[in-house]
């Protein structure tokens, strides 16, 4: 990223230590002109039922008991690249109604749920294992994705993306998604700034609200 673009991030990023600051950008695709990108020779892109999942739980993974009710209950799919038995990296798709539990910065306060229209499905929890990345895993997980979704509906993917998030953003932009939107949630002490994108967009995405914004919007 150039210098001036990361000077003018420096007071953000400061207040990201001191205080609770989210700026998150959408990101959206159709499926149709997502950027093909083959798996790695050696590695495979399967997605997971809850046994293969229940086999790689544990912190190391960023995976837990709450995932495997995700996929019991058909909230979300996920697809995984696996080096044999090693895991490599994985990624979520939700569809439907999203819980602000599938869409924060790890601060209960930046949850915000989203509502999606039945052709538009939700990227989320993508982690690629330190060892595996910079070899365009998340783009071959995004273009495997692409083979299966439409089987479920799914035509268009709709992601969100911390602006800071240099190594995501340069991947999504590979990928051939587009900025659709933007929200942040700032506050430090009883100040609070939240904004969110203009709605519907993408054909029909709708946000709600964060769980920390303390106003009421007019159609709440
Ligand atoms: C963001 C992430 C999913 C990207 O996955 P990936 O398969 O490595 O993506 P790419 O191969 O397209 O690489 C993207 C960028 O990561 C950076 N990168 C490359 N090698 C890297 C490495 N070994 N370690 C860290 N970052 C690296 C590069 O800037 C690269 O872009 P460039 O090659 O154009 O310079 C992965 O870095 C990750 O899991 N990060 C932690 C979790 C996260 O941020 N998830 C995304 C939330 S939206």
């Amino acid at each position: 990223m150039p210098l001036l673009a990361r000077l003018k991030q420096l007071p953000y990023r400061v207040m990201r230590r001191i205080a609770i600051a989210n700026r998150t950008l959408f990101f959206g695709c159709d499926l149709a002109s997502l950027s093909h990108f083959p798996c790695p020779e050696g590695l495979t892109v399967v997605q997971w039922t809850e046994d293969d999942l229940r086999q790689h739980l544990g912190e190391e993974n960023y995976l837990d008991e709450g995932h495997a009710v995700w996929l019991r209950d058909d909230q979300a799919v996920c697809f995984a690249v696996m080096d044999g038995e090693r895991l490599a990296g994985f990624a979520w798709i939700a569809h439907g109604d999203v819980p602000g539990e599938m869409n924060h910065d790890g601060h209960p306060d930046t949850q915000l749920p989203l509502f999606l229209p039945d052709d538009t499905g939700f990227v989320f929890h993508v982690f690629i294992l330190p060892s595996y990345r910079g070899r365009r895993l998340y783009a071959a997980l995004m273009s495997s994705a692409a083979h299966q979704l439409p089987n479920r509906g799914i035509e268009k993917l709709v992601l969100t993306t911390e602006c800071t998030n240099r190594s995501a953003l340069r991947s999504v932009g590979r990928m051939g998604f587009r900025q659709v939107g933007r929200a942040w949630l700032i506050k430090v002490g009883p100040l609070c700034s939240v904004g969110y994108p203009e709605q519907p967009f993408l054909g029909g995405v709708r946000t709600g609200t964060y769980v920390g914004d303390p106003h009421e919007r007019p159609n709440d």
